[in-house]
């Protein structure tokens, strides 16, 4: 499993029009079971706000742009989308915002899981219990 980080996507630069993609595995870090988008968010708006216990998560501003603040127990980072040619893996165990949002802005984010609701955490004191216990388990 790796850390919370930016991933560079191949682009195909060519005058009808650029191409990127991500492929399992290859690109990104995990099998694709789900791809879901957030869109029509008012201009800076938020969204977000829990922790997924096992899936792992890859998110793309396809277009527009906004901020992703990860909280992985101790640390707080804040990363920046704004392109469609990278974007964010996030795997387990990080409280995550995504805030800031433009005017017209749309988040692609594919999982390593199909959706359920026991995957989140969705209270940051119960996220801080859990890491606690995870790392207590693993003497991280
Ligand atoms: P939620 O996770 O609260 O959205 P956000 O990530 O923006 O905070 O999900 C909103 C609703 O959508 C919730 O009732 C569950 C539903 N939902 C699905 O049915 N399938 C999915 O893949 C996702 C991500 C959400």
């Amino acid at each position: 499993m790796y850390s919370t980080k930016i991933i560079e996507l191949p682009r195909l630069l060519d005058p009808r029009g650029n191409l990127s993609f991500f492929e399992d595995e290859n690109q990104i870090p995990f099998k694709i079971k789900r791809a879901y988008w957030i869109y029509d968010v008012p201009g800076g708006g938020k969204r977000g706000l829990y922790a997924f216990r096992k899936s792992e998560v890859f998110i793309i501003a396809m277009s527009g742009s906004f901020d992703i603040v990860i909280n992985n127990g101790p640390v707080e980072f804040k990363y920046s989308l704004n392109r469609s040619y990278y974007g964010l893996y996030i795997p387990p165990m990080n409280w995550l915002k995504m805030e800031n949002f433009s005017t017209n802005s749309q988040a692609l984010v594919v999982s390593s899981i199909i959706y359920d609701e026991n995957d989140y955490i969705r209270d940051f004191e119960v996220f801080k219990k859990e890491k606690d216990e995870i790392r207590k388990q693993y003497r991280l």
